[in-house]
């Protein structure tokens, strides 16, 4: 469970400015822990910065930025480095579109890399080290299914969200007994505003999660790591976790077709 006292003062949220990254605020600031949120969309930042000083009384920091830049560190930085910063949470989907590898340009493809691997690393290494010094604090990335399979017009996503796991699957290990926790939410279907706005069509396969779920399940399983799947979302990732590659491969192509994810 998070708490002041071991995953505070402060959080710093990417991805916090609607959906699950506005209800873990939310949540967060009801706890007392001050926030920075980061998003692209100032808009929406301000408004869950203002929501969440008026319920609870935290201070919020709000930073504007695509965070698939070379800078991000060194700007997020400019927000942190008088701060103490408990718990780091990515919630970004980083991806520049979707479609296939080869008809999309390099730098879009690149995006996701950007977001989810490279500036991922740079931001669990640099806030990583210092929790670790304290003996205190945590780690939460909301993963994909698409993480587990390789999709047909998801490449680059698909590929960073197995990097995300994957890392934090290491990272757990590494900080085992540190005070440090570590999770990854491995996420079917939410229904964020991203995925409102896509046009994706439900499938059985992947119930739809509500962003209070999720943002709830993260925070209640921090201790719980490495990785954990919404309620309901088991089955697929079982229909993933398959040795026969081939099988699991075809079985996502066929679903995206279907979802009209393409
Ligand atoms: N929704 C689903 O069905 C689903 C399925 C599987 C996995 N997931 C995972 O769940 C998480 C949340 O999903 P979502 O649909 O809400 O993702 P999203 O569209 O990426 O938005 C999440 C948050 O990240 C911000 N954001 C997105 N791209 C950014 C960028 N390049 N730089 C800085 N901020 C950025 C968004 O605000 P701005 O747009 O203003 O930047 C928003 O606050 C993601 O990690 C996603 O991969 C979701």
């Amino acid at each position: 469970m998070v708490t002041l006292e071991r995953h505070g003062p402060w959080a710093l949220i990417i991805g916090g400015s609607e959906g699950i990254g506005e209800a873990l605020a939310t949540r967060l600031g009801a706890l007392g822990i001050a926030l920075v949120l980061v998003a692209r969309k100032p808009e929406a930042l301000d408004a869950t910065a203002a929501k969440v000083r008026a319920a609870h009384g935290v201070d919020v920091r709000t930073l504007s930025l695509d965070i698939a830049r070379d800078d991000t560190l060194e700007r997020v930085r400019e927000l942190t480095d008088d701060i103490e910063v408990g718990l780091l949470i990515h919630n970004v989907g980083g991806g520049g579109g979707f479609g296939p590898l080869l008809d999309r340009s390099f730098d879009n493809n690149m995006r996701a890399v950007m977001a989810n691997c490279v500036n991922f690393l740079k931001l669990v290494h640099h806030y990583g080290q210092a929790m670790k010094a304290r003996g205190s604090g945590g780690i939460i990335a909301f993963g994909s299914m698409a993480g587990n399979v390789g999709g047909a017009n998801l490449a680059t996503y698909s590929a960073s969200k197995a990097f995300v796991q994957l890392l934090l699957e290491s990272l757990w290990a590494e900080l085992d007994g540190t005070g440090v926790d570590v999770i990854d939410i491995v996420i079917g279907s939410a229904d964020t505003p991203s995925r409102q706005r896509s046009g994706t069509q439900d499938n059985a396969l992947f119930p739809v999660a509500t962003v209070e779920d999720v943002a709830e399940q993260a925070l209640r399983e921090i201790g719980n790591g490495p990785v954990q799947v919404p309620a309901g979302s088991e089955q697929a990732f079982a229909t993933f976790n398959v040795p026969d590659r081939r099988e699991a491969v075809d079985t996502i192509r066929r679903l995206l077709l279907e979802m009209n994810v393409e």
